[in-house]
This record gives C-alpha cells, sequence and structure tokens, in this order.
C-alpha cells in the first residue's frame, strides 16, 4: 500500500493540478486513424448510386475480423448491443411462463430483453468474489420451464462459462434439448476464458461498441458472435426487417462509417485491454493491505479486460457507510466513483414489478458494498497514484471517525 508520506505528497499535487474526475465516457482511446477511416468510409458514399448501404464492403470486413479475433464462424454487426440481446431472447419463441435465468447484479438490458421476448426473469445470486452468475444457484432455480441460461460478464472479468455449460447440460428441456446458455459480454470484450476469448462459449454472445466500453463505434453499435448457422441467419435477417428468413424484424443494422471505425478500433483492442490492466495491477500495489476494501479478483482461468475496477467495502460498512466514502471521494477529492450495478430489480420498477416478492439477499448486500474506483487505458500514473491516495484517506479518515 502506498505509505502514508508518499499519500501526502501525491494528494498536494492534486491541489494544483486538475485530478481524473471520474469514470470516462468514452472508454477507448481515439485517434487520427479512427478519422481518416471515417472520412475515407463518407467519401466512399457519397458517388449518389452507391450511398451508405446495404451490405457494405466494411461492415462484412468488420464482423469478418471480430469473428476472426473471437474465435467464432459468425459475427453479426448491429446497431447496439440492445437488439442483440433482444434478438438472443426472441429466437427463443418464448412462450408465457416460459423462464430465463438472469444474475440479479446486472445492468437492466439482459432482464429487459427476456420480458421483451415474453419470457418471465429469474433471478439468481452471484459469486460474490468474482460477481460473476453463480452455477450452484442456477441449478437450484432451474424448473421445467427454464428456457436459457443469461450470464453477464460483468465489468469486464468472464462469467464461469464452463460450469454454466455443464449445469445446463445436465437439465435438458423436455422439448427443446439442452438449455442454450447466451452471455452479455457488453462490458467485457477483449477479456478471455481459459486460453480463448469471451464470445466464443455458449449458443452466442452480445458486445457493445457504446462510448462508454472497452471499443467503440462512433458512440454505438454491437456485435453478435454466435457458431451456429441458424441463429446467425436469424440475426443477419431480424437487423433487416426480417426479410430473409420471413420472421418478424426492424432495422437495426450498424453504419458503414462505424464499421470502418470498427475495424480500426478491434486493431486496437489488445492494445487498450493490456493498457487497462496495467494500470489495474499497479492499482492492485498501490491498495494491498487497504482493511475493509476487497479488490478486484481474477481467477487463474479469466483474462480480465478490467471494463471497471470494482471493489467491494465489507459488510460493516454497506450501505449508508459505503456511500459516505464515495461522497467524500467527489466532494473533497473530485473524483466520482459509480455503483456498478445494484440488483437490477432495485434500479427499475418494472423489472420489480415483473419479479414481484423475489429478493436476493446476496445479491442486495453486494449492490451495498459495490465501489468502482474510475478506470481508463489513457490513464497516466499519476492519475492512478491520485486515485488511490485518495480512495486510502477516505477509508482510513472514514475508519478513524466513524
Ligand atoms: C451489461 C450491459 N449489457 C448491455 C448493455 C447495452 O449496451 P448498448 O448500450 O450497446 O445497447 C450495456 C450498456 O451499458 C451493459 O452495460
Amino acid at each position: 500500500m502506498i505509505e502514508a508520506d508518499t499519500r501526502k505528497k501525491i494528494l498536494a499535487r492534486g491541489q494544483t493540478e486538475v485530478p481524473w474526475q471520474g469514470e470516462p465516457l468514452l472508454g477507448s482511446i481515439y485517434g487520427e486513424e479512427e478519422i481518416e477511416a471515417a472520412v475515407a468510409a463518407i467519401r466512399d458514399s457519397m458517388p449518389v448510386h452507391k450511398g451508405f448501404g446495404f451490405t457494405c464492403q466494411q461492415i462484412l470486413d468488420f464482423e469478418a475480423a471480430f469473428a476472426r479475433y473471437v474465435g467464432v464462424k459468425h459475427a453479426i454487426a448491429v446497431n447496439s448491443a440492445g437488439p442483440g440481446l433482444d434478438m438472443a431472447m426472441r429466437y427463443l419463441q418464448l412462450k408465457p411462463g416460459d423462464e430465463v435465468i438472469v444474475p440479479a447484479i446486472n445492468f437492466m438490458a439482459a432482464p429487459l430483453a427476456v420480458m421483451g421476448a415474453g419470457g418471465q426473469v429469474v433471478w439468481a445470486e452471484v459469486n460474490p468474489d468474482t460477481l460473476q452468475l453463480d452455477p450452484e444457484d442456477v441449478e437450484r432455480r432451474i424448473t421445467p420451464r427454464t428456457r436459457a441460461i443469461f450470464p453477464v460478464h460483468m465489468n469486464g472479468l468472464s462469467a464461469p462459462m464452463d460450469p454454466l455449460l455443464e449445469v445446463a447440460a445436465r437439465h435438458p428441456h423436455s422439448e427443446h434439448g439442452p438449455i442454450p446458455v447466451i452471455g452479455d459480454a457488453a462490458r467485457a470484450c477483449g477479456g478471455g476464458y481459459r486460453g480463448e476469448k469471451i464470445g466464443k462459449k455458449g449458443l452466442c454472445t452480445v458486445f457493445s461498441f457504446h462510448t462508454m466500453k472497452n471499443m467503440v463505434t462512433l458512440g454505438e453499435g454491437g456485435m453478435v458472435t454466435t457458431d451456429d448457422d441458424a441463429l446467425a441467419a436469424y440475426c443477419r435477417s431480424t437487423r433487416f426487417y426480417g426479410i430473409a428468413t420471413e420472421d418478424w424484424g426492424t432495422s437495426n443494422v450498424m453504419t458503414k462509417v462505424q464499421a470502418a471505425v470498427g475495424l480500426v478500433q478491434l486493431a486496437k483492442l489488445d492494445g487498450f485491454i493490456a493498457a487497462r490492466r496495467r494500470v489495474a495491477k499497479q492499482r492492485d500495489e498501490m491498495l494491498a493491505g487497504l482493511d475493509g476494501v476487497a479488490l478486484p479478483c481474477e481467477p487463474p482461468d479469466c483474462y480480465h479486460s478490467y471494463y471497471l475496477y470494482t471493489c467491494l467495502v465489507c459488510d460493516a460498512w454497506a450501505g449508508d457507510k459505503r456511500d459516505a466514502i464515495m461522497r467524500r471521494m467527489e466532494e473533497e477529492f473530485h473524483v466520482k466513483c459509480l455503483v456498478a450495478n445494484p440488483p437490477a430489480y432495485e434500479s427499475r420498477r418494472l423489472l420489480r414489478e415483473h419479479t414481484a416478492g423475489r429478493r436476493l439477499p446476496r445479491s442486495e448486500n453486494i449492490g451495498q458494498r459495490i465501489i468502482c474506483l474510475p478506470i481508463h487505458p489513457a490513464m497516466s500514473d499519476a492519475d492512478n497514484e491520485y486515485i488511490c491516495a485518495a480512495f486510502i484517506a477516505c477509508v482510513e479518515s472514514f475508519r478513524a471517525h466513524r
């Protein structure tokens, strides 16, 4: 952990220099290459008989490169991850009462996709160390109506895909067979699991290239990856009014300009993740031994992409006390921290009503203890030191005055 004297010097620096303000609104790094790619794609579209659509080479190239990167047969570009999650759920053709198991510690997108496809959300607990869907708890919640398991690769780390696939295989559905495992990797592009990239395991995986994500396609964008030919055909068709498969569809296409920029960002992605990891590992050392705070965990079979640097305060500081630490980080040191995420049913009334009466004590406790310190591939050592020194100061002063 950073010594007290060094900490004072680092924090004094923050009086004169503008410190890192909070979780960045651009998750990757943009340079001249992205600008050139965007301009070239616009120039390419200017002939009136060419334009921006429909099936353009840039989208095909981006999809092929992404499929190669993840190691899958198909990658289907969409305009954001949300519609990709909707497609995955609609593909299941859920009937009223059909259940999909999702982690309670979650962003709203995955459970809303279940609801949107006419299914019933079933919350499951997460592992308190990794914050990933807990396979044992999933197994307890499987019923004859379970149609899918829907893990989220939370905050950049992989969900335990093999144990989840084993649970799924042990409980085939009487009509539909093996339960599919579908991954939401919106926050985990570039992460790894058991020697492979996230996005390879399970029926399909959905990625986001939204402005805050590990790679960014002009603010919005997403990708579905799969080895399943029928699902790939369904997604390709559904993203353009379902014409090719005579299914329901709407327009969820990615633009040519986004795809051109996506190709450039994808080539830089491993570098972004390496830079995020460097910040995280240095931070692990600077915060090591800080009493009352558990640092992010990286199981040996995972390669964490550190979309977020997720800490947990101890039980005794859950809720108000965690909030007080966050407030002090912002008011005194001008560093905004995040709570990502409390149980999704706590943040959205629609989800709470949909799953009325279902509460998950372990997840609720975790939601009261999460605190994410800002992280970014372009963060300087000085910014990282400042954030760590500020956090130690807040935690120690809180401990002294409580
Ligand atoms: C876990 C998770 N899933 C899905 C999404 C939706 O992504 P998009 O904004 O690309 O639709 C997000 C976006 O913030 C997310 O964090």
